[in-house]
């Protein structure tokens, strides 16, 4: 019997397989593995009963039916899984030592493990939107959520095999370029040398000039009539626009890097300017568009949530009354052309939960737009998140008030992990507690972020996600450098320790408890990839880390008895191996020493 990478799912198969052969079993039959109680086994498949209501059979028997037919079938090796029926119709598997023992031997490095890793994303071509910040304004908390989720479901899918492209569809192209040209020129303002100086004076221009045209009615008019310019390639307008778009790209690169985030593309709105029109000729001659007070809309009234007649009754607005393309029109083309450009078959989508709608109608409306026109419609999903909160449970801002800059952010968790690393090691030189300081800091707010399910909101608070105790990236970093330590005092290397392919079979309880632990990465890296919910990961390395622990509490790895030694020392290393590769898919960079 072949050893599998991911027990849970080949187990899954394999009962489908057997369940196919049986005239008791319909098409709709799923075996729904889960982890078992561990009195009974290590998975368990309760499918059979809800098979058993639809076919009015005895789910006992059925049961018992189902593990003759996958005995029968070969595919199971008694002596590495055993197989028992339970309750009313349960299924339970046990992995016998022998299998975990195989597995260890067979999985050592990340290599193995991106090759055997695998999720319905395998072998897809993927077009994955983010950062995707607007020009002209500097990066604030929010982004810190589009890069630490983006760059990590990013990670998971390469990880499992899609072949991915980073698309950074930046926001250089819309109507606050008016405001922006005019109050650059009013102000007399130039540039100065430093890009992130740049970024900040043109954000606070944009707010002085917002408030100006606001007041003056003229000056709204000169505002617009800069657009207009711009829009019809006026040379200077262009030059400042081009300017503005470098300096906002040069400061968030800045960050970008810190958060390890590459764009294999950036093609913001601009690119799709002259890529609307056929948007909006193909949306009408379908049908799906209408002109609504000089607007072109589309209505979905598939959707109860939109549908004419509903409390939320609203179409999608595709094209301004001013003729003027939006935020719809140029998703409508960027979709079209991820399509037609990077033949995408699935396209991800990072923003916060406040785009829900958008998306919504977005995909319905490309749904129906690439029916008509017979285009190849790609999977959609939007990855949405909440928000970060403060203490008192509002949306996280500066002791002012104002939006906490994703800059700022960063330089403080450094200095807090600075004072917190040096506490812990006095003795170290500075230069590297600075930088295992950046390492932790960063790694700190990033795995904060990452930890609870994205989809709602969390609280912010410093002390919680610096701690060395919990569910924290000090404590996982901690895991690995500990881990490496026991290979430094042990006279031997992560990749020594871990050599070797004869099967050493695990024995005492918190061996077999680890090494069960370990197998377990397969399937938090599907169901993370499946789910693009990298939180799973989290959950997963912290029960792996806290498994370890107790194994090296429970058996002194440098025993005298050469076996049980080498067994343990290749626990070690499985266990550095899969913290490491699981902390890299979350973004964070591990520590040799901390
Ligand atoms: N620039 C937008 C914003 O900051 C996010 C763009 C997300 N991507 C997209 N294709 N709409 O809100």
């Amino acid at each position: 019997m072949e050893i599998w990478f991911d027990p849970a799912e080949e187990l899954d198969a394999a009962l489908r397989r057997a369940a196919g052969t049986l005239p008791g079993f319909s098409e709709h039959f799923s075996p729904e593995m889960r982890p078992a109680d561990p009195r009974f086994g290590d998975y368990q498949a309760n499918g059979v009963l809800a098979e058993a209501k639809r076919a009015k059979a005895n789910p006992r028997a059925l049961a018992g039916a189902l593990v003759e037919a996958l005995k029968n079938s070969g595919a199971l090796d008694a002596s590495l899984v055993e197989i028992s029926v339970a309750g009313p119709g349960f299924i339970n598997f046990r992995l016998a030592p022998a299998f975990l023992g195989s597995w260890l031997a067979r999985f050592r490095g990340a290599e193995d493990f991106r090759r055997s890793a695998h999720s319905a994303c395998s072998g897809k071509k993927i077009v994955i939107d983010y950062p995707s910040p607007n020009t002209a304004k500097q990066m604030h908390v929010g982004h810190l959520r589009i890069m630490d989720i983006g760059e990590a479901v990013a990670r998971l899918l390469e990880f499992c095999g899609a072949n991915l492209i980073r698309d950074n569809h930046i926001g250089d192209w819309g109507t606050n370029f008016g405001v922006l040209l005019f109050e650059i020129k009013r102000s007399g303002f130039a540039f100065p040398e430093d890009d992130e100086a740049a970024l900040e004076q043109l954000e606070e221009l944009y707010k002085s000039g917002t408030a100006f045209t606001k007041e003056n009615p003229e000056a709204l008019d000169a505002a617009r009539a800069e657009l207009v310019r711009l829009q019809q390639g006026d040379p200077e307008n262009t030059a400042l626009w081009k300017r503005i778009v470098r300096v906002s790209d040069a400061a968030c690169e800045k960050l970008y890097r810190v958060f390890g985030v590459k764009p294999d593309v950036t093609l913001g709105e601009s690119f799709y300017r002259d890529k609307v029109g056929r948007v909006y000729d193909e949306l009408l001659a379908c049908g799906i568009a209408e002109e609504d007070d000089g607007a072109l809309v589309v209505w979905n009234d598939e959707d109860p949530r939109f549908a004419r007649g509903s409390e939320n009754a609203a179409p999608f607005i595709v094209r301004k009354k001013d003729g003027g393309s939006n935020y719809a029109s140029t998703d409508l083309a960027t979709l079209l052309y991820r399509v037609e450009h990077f033949h995408a078959d699935e396209i991800v989508y990072v923003t916060d939960d406040r785009q829900c709608d958008h998306f919504r109608m977005l995909f319905h409306t490309a749904a129906r737009w690439f029916k008509c026109k017979g285009y190849p419609l790609p999977a959609l999903r939007h990855v949405y998140f909440g928000k970060i909160l403060g203490g008192n449970g509002k949306p996280l801002k500066t002791k002012e008030g104002g939006t906490v800059r994703l800059k700022a952010l960063v330089a403080e968790a450094v200095e807090r992990a600075f004072a917190i690393v040096s506490e812990k090691n006095p003795d170290l030189p500075e230069a590297e507690r600075r930088k295992i300081a950046e390492t932790v800091g960063v790694a700190a707010i990033r795995y904060v972020d990452l930890m609870s399910n994205r989809t709602g909101d969390y609280m912010f608070s410093w002390d919680r996600l610096l701690a060395f105790e919990g569910n924290t990236a000090p404590y996982l970093l901690y895991a690995v450098a500990r881990i490496r330590s026991v290979f430094r005092k042990a006279g031997t290397t992560l990749e020594d320790a871990g050599a070797g392919d004869e099967v050493l079979v695990p024995a005492t309880d918190a061996e077999i408890a680890l090494s069960k632990k370990l197998l377990g990465f397969s399937a938090a890296v599907r169901t993370a990839c499946e789910e693009l919910r990298p939180h799973h990961i989290c959950s997963y390395l912290f029960e792996l880390a806290g498994a370890f622990s107790a194994f090296y509490n429970a058996d002194k790895v440098m025993t005298d008895d050469p076996a049980a030694r080498a067994l343990r020392l290749r626990l070690c290393s499985r266990t550095c191996v899969v913290l490491e590769t699981g902390l890299r898919l979350l973004g964070i960079e591990p520590l040799e020493r901390m």
